[in-house]
């Protein structure tokens, strides 16, 4: 460790002691930052029967700073242990940024992958010049101790039609290859993945542009492909969609395309379709447990976005991840449901019909089964409202001012034929809703006053649990 990456871990330390760790809207079974600022998801993996992830972390800026590599454990994918920072930038080519990656878990090692952000001084547009994204290699042998930072890429390695944006990679095998995939975005301005080869892992050779046929966005960030159910998805997150569809929706958006065929030889990609609707998702990855399940993980926050806020500013950090979600496919479809270690948390409160009224715990899921023509509404908190009417759902704020319980946030709206099912996962101060067994999910940070959820399903079964934590 360099005296620089000593410095910091001192620091981080401290401000880490001296977060006090009882504010108001602490969430308490979702991944969140000791203090300090988190986003994307990194290094998700199972490693030596432990469940690790890595995030980016601003320790000394709830804002969003420098960013390191923040570290957790957890043997349940809902109980996570912080366990210190693992990556600092403390190198010339990370020294801007420990940016997102991912781990690659081979032969007893954890390879993690990631982007070392430079930005240089200078009057540069930070597109064409002035900015390094650099893809840096460390190895772990133990998930604590992280070796030596081998630079494998620079700019100058990945081919002349994109810009100094290229980031995120993120490392599979194949037969007796690696793949590596990073998001970028052209000198054209258009959104695409590139993938790379190597048979040692550390020798990368550029091999093609992965992306679709008319321009999609000018940036895509953290790309994966992964395979569901015996379908191949490609999943990225979007910057610069405009247009009647991506109206009333968020800045950037994180969704995948289905892949005809592969993208390491022929392929076609099937219309682009969201992992959430709510207004708080971003940079998901995903990773397999021992066990086989496809587990994804995603950002709850959005980037560059002025026009809502967190009131937990005012403790001192900002933003958490996900609760895990398994990712399964049927009927053509993917769904997305809570892991299931979830269940040895919850305890039956009540089952009624038609309404529930309840004001009882900060963490909570509520079930509503077999739901009929007469429809679907609910409202947590005296403020949030989810919705079904007319084939739409909404999920929408009463009040919209960024004082209040909506922190600014509006109205969010997905297209569902029928409403079969709800599941409302809420913690302190976030809420996911799982439709249809995870045909559609809204995720939300909220900030209530009152914790007292209305429920409203003619016919239908509803239920309450509290989740132990
Ligand atoms: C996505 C992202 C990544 C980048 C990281 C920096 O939210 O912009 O592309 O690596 O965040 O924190």
């Amino acid at each position: 460790m360099n005296v620089l990456a000593k410095d910091l871990k001192k620091q981080t330390e401290l401000v880490e002691r001296m977060a006090d760790g009882t504010d108001q809207f602490r969430q308490r079974f979702h991944l969140m930052p000791v203090t300090g600022w988190l986003n994307d998801p990194n290094g998700l993996c199972m490693f030596q029967g432990v469940c690790h992830a890595f995030f980016q972390y601003s320790p000394f800026d709830a804002e969003g700073g420098l960013k390191l590599w923040g570290h957790c454990t957890s043997a349940n994918m809902i109980d996570w242990r912080q366990e210190g920072a693992a990556l600092y930038p403390d190198s010339p080519f990370d020294c801007h940024g420990v940016y997102s990656g991912n781990a690659f878990v081979e032969d007893g090692r954890m390879y993690l992958y990631y982007t070392g952000n430079v930005k240089l001084d200078g009057d540069y547009d930070y597109i064409h010049a002035g900015r390094e994204g650099n893809t840096v290699l460390t190895v772990s042998g133990d998930g604590k101790t992280f070796g030596p930072k081998k630079l494998l890429m620079r700019n100058c390695d990945y081919p002349k039609s994109v810009t100094c944006h290229v980031r995120d990679p993120k490392v599979w095998k194949e037969g007796d290859r690696y793949y590596m995939i990073q998001g970028a975005r052209t000198v054209e301005d258009r959104g695409t993945a590139l993938l790379f080869v190597s048979s040692d892992r550390e020798t990368w050779t550029y091999l093609r542009q992965v992306t679709t046929r008319e321009k999609f966005g000018y940036m895509w960030e953290c790309p994966e492909y992964m395979e569901i159910g015996g379908r191949k998805v490609l999943s990225a997150s979007v910057q610069g969609l405009t247009g009647e569809a991506w109206k009333n929706r968020n800045v950037y958006q994180s969704g995948y395309f289905f892949v005809e065929g592969t993208i390491l030889g022929d392929y076609r990609l099937s219309e682009y379709r969201l992992w959430d609707y709510g207004f708080d998702f971003y940079a998901p990855q995903s990773f397999r447990t021992e066990d086989g399940r496809l587990i994804q993980i995603g950002w709850m926050g959005m980037p560059d976005c002025p026009e809502h806020t967190n009131h937990t500013l005012a403790d001192g950090w900002q933003h958490c991840f996900t609760f895990p979600r398994e990712i399964t496919e049927k009927d053509g479809m993917l769904l997305q449901s809570p892991v299931r270690e979830l269940e040895e948390k919850k305890e039956l409160v009540c089952t009624v019909r038609d309404r529930l009224c309840k004001e009882q715990g900060k963490t909570f899921e509520v079930g509503v089964k077999d739901i009929t023509e007469a429809g679907f509404r609910a409202v947590l908190a005296e403020e949030l409202v989810l919705e079904y009417r007319e084939g739409c759902f909404r999920m929408y704020f009463l009040h919209t001012e960024k004082e209040g319980v909506s922190g600014g946030r509006s109205m969010r709206c997905a297209d569902l034929p029928k409403l079969q099912e709800v599941k409302i996962l809420a913690d302190v101060s976030s809420v996911e809703v799982f439709l249809n067994g995870g045909e559609a999910v809204f995720s939300t940070r909220y900030y209530p006053n009152v914790y007292r959820v209305e429920a409203e399903a003619p016919g239908a079964e509803l239920r309450f649990w509290n989740i132990q934590k």
